[in-house]
């Protein structure tokens, strides 16, 4: 299998780095518009393979899209990321272009591919990507619940002097400060979580997570890489193998939850085929009043991208 990830940035290279580490696909390609950085990177990626024990190629592309022809997969970071003070929706018209010619460039050249969007701002770029794809969206969708959950994860993890590991929860909504994560759908090795934390505690790691991008953006004057890589790359590992594993992610939704034509954050089962299925979970009306919320900001960034296609 042959994996391209577009965008040789900081999330871009994680991913790829993950990726070849699983040693689960025969070549990733990484590319990128600046001059020699996808092959640098690459180059330094695959010298590693000695060290570490895997086969996967690692080869790098100056914009040259005939070199990612033929992917099964491909996932896109490229845009450029947040500064202290942008919230993900300000980045809108920057990356909407380079998401929609990166788009273009890579059903040109491997019209069966599944794309996985990960550029800001999330819901709105899978949105675009989509337009732009013309393919359906069982084959094109977004990289953002893994991370939120694994953020939430952490945290609780951190409170509980527990092993993320034994943390399974699921969260839902836009990638933005409207995101759901549910504390009813949250155990520790089946515990549910409510039963081992109080409430004020829980509440205050439900808001840190929320704003768990800004944290790091305002600590590190950009946007995080390390989760946001290994999580898209959870996300391929899934496809590849055929995995059918439950994720939350950005996809198109028609109806689920009574919501259509929108790009949310929902549980979904990935596999060979992508979105296999996205599961209906029974909220309660507190639950569904948040999800109506985070859809209705996500519909807002969407209408903006809709004005913008239609005023060119
Ligand atoms: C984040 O939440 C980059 O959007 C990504 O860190």
């Amino acid at each position: 299998m042959k994996v391209t990830v577009v965008g040789a940035g900081l999330v871009g290279a994680t991913c790829a780095d993950s990726i070849a580490h699983k040693d689960i696909v025969k070549e990733v390609v990484l590319l990128d518009v600046k001059q020699n950085v996808a092959e640098g990177k690459a180059l330094d990626m695959w010298q590693m393979s000695p060290v570490d024990q895997f086969d996967t190629r690692i080869h790098g592309s100056t914009n040259d899209y005939t070199k990612t022809a033929g992917s099964d997969i491909v996932v896109i970071t490229a845009g450029v990321p947040r500064k202290p003070g942008m919230s993900r929706d300000d980045l809108i018209s920057i990356n909407a272009d380079i998401v929609k010619s990166s788009t273009e460039n890579i059903i040109k050249h491997s019209p069966d591919a599944i794309i996985i969007i990960v550029s800001n701002p999330l819901d709105v770029m899978t949105y675009c990507a989509y337009l732009t794809a013309k393919v359906d969206s069982s084959r094109v969708f977004g990289m953002a619940g893994i991370l939120d959950t694994a953020r939430y994860g952490a945290f609780l993890a951190e409170a509980l002097d527990c092993s993320p590991k034994d943390i399974q929860s699921i969260l839902m909504g836009g990638h933005g400060d409207t995101m759901v994560p549910l504390p009813r759908y949250t155990t520790v090795s089946g515990i549910p979580v409510t039963e081992l934390i109080e409430k004020a505690k829980l509440d205050a790691i439900v808001e840190r997570t929320k704003k768990g991008g800004t944290e790091i953006v305002n600590l590190l004057g950009t946007s995080a890489w390390y989760a946001p890589g290994v999580a898209a790359a959870q996300m391929v590992e899934a496809i590849v193998k055929d995995q059918k594993r439950i994720f939350p992610c950005c996809a198109w939704l028609q109806g689920e939850y009574g919501l259509k034509d929108i790009y949310l954050g929902a549980p979904v089962k990935l596999g060979k085929k992508g979105i296999e299925q996205i599961i209906e979970l029974k909220l309660n009306d507190e639950e569904m009043q948040l999800v109506n919320a985070s859809a209705k900001a996500v519909r807002e960034v969407m209408d903006v991208l809709d004005k913008m296609n239609a005023a060119k």
